[in-house]
């Protein structure tokens, strides 16, 4: 049957800068414009009932970029941080969960994930996701790096490993897999993003930057997906 249930969309934000060449601002305005459109995503993913919404916001690679830019996406990292925990409400239903190798922020921004996440129940019908510092190969070498020690300290076998412990070793553990992918810009890529997780989902590539990703877009992307066909290698 064909399953076309949305339940997880995972986003890769892509095209900051571009916008902002095409007005002839900074690529700095173009992120922060892109944070200022997040908000706006996510409470239209949230109207429309989706519980998971998994975000690509900095990856492993992304720390290659030129010092200031890498310097200005870290104050709105801290900004939005603090929003996030000023703004928290439980009434909202949200829960945050950021993955990713978290050790190479500064301690202060290290502090508000945890703390974030800190407010999170666990009871909440809607999790978000955030990637930092993320990649799906370093996640699956850290996977494995964990992996090796339990199996050093005795606590697992060769023979105990299965798909889904493989799962509950990678950062997403407990989360379930994205049904759709959508990368904004029109790149057709996936840029080392949730390389295990993304195995079955359908994939989606607007042509508008992030900046500029609307509700009605999302909705064109919405209707896109419930036209696929999600076979799961099987036959009708
Ligand atoms: C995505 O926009 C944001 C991050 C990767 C942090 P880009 O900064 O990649 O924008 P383009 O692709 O250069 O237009
Ligand atoms: C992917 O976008 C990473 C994020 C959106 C956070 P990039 O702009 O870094 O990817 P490439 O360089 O075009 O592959
Ligand atoms: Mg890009």
């Amino acid at each position: 049957m064909t399953d076309t249930t949305l339940n997880h969309i995972a986003f890769i934000m892509d095209g900051n800068g571009r916008w902002a060449k095409a007005r002839g601002l900074s690529r700095s305005d173009g992120h922060k414009e892109g944070a200022k459109n997040l908000k706006k995503v996510l409470e239209a993913c949230q109207k429309r009932g989706i519980h998971y919404v998994t975000l690509y916001a900095f990856s492993t690679e992304n720390w290659s970029r030129p010092e200031p830019e890498v310097h200005l996406l870290m104050t709105l990292f801290r900004q939005y941080l603090s929003e996030a925990i000023k703004e928290f409400k439980p009434q909202n239903d949200v829960c945050f969960h950021f993955i990713g190798d978290r050790t190479r922020f500064t301690s202060d921004i290290q502090e508000r994930m945890a703390k974030l996440e800190s407010l999170c129940s666990g009871k909440e019908n809607y999790h978000l996701t955030v990637c930092l510092s993320y990649s799906g190969r370093d996640e699956m070498k850290r996977a494995v790096q964990k992996m090796m020690q339990d199996a050093i300290d005795g606590k697992i076998k060769p023979s105990d490993v299965t798909e889904d412990v493989i799962s509950s070793y990678l950062d997403t553990a407990g989360l379930p897999d994205p049904d759709l992918m959508i990368r904004t810009s029109g790149e057709q890529r996936l840029s080392n993003f949730l390389l295990w997780q993304l195995a079955y989902s359908e994939f989606y590539f607007p042509m508008v930057h992030w900046p500029e990703f609307s509700e009605k877009d999302l909705d064109e992307a919405i209707e896109a997906y419930k036209t696929r066909d999600r076979r799961f290698g099987k036959v009708k």
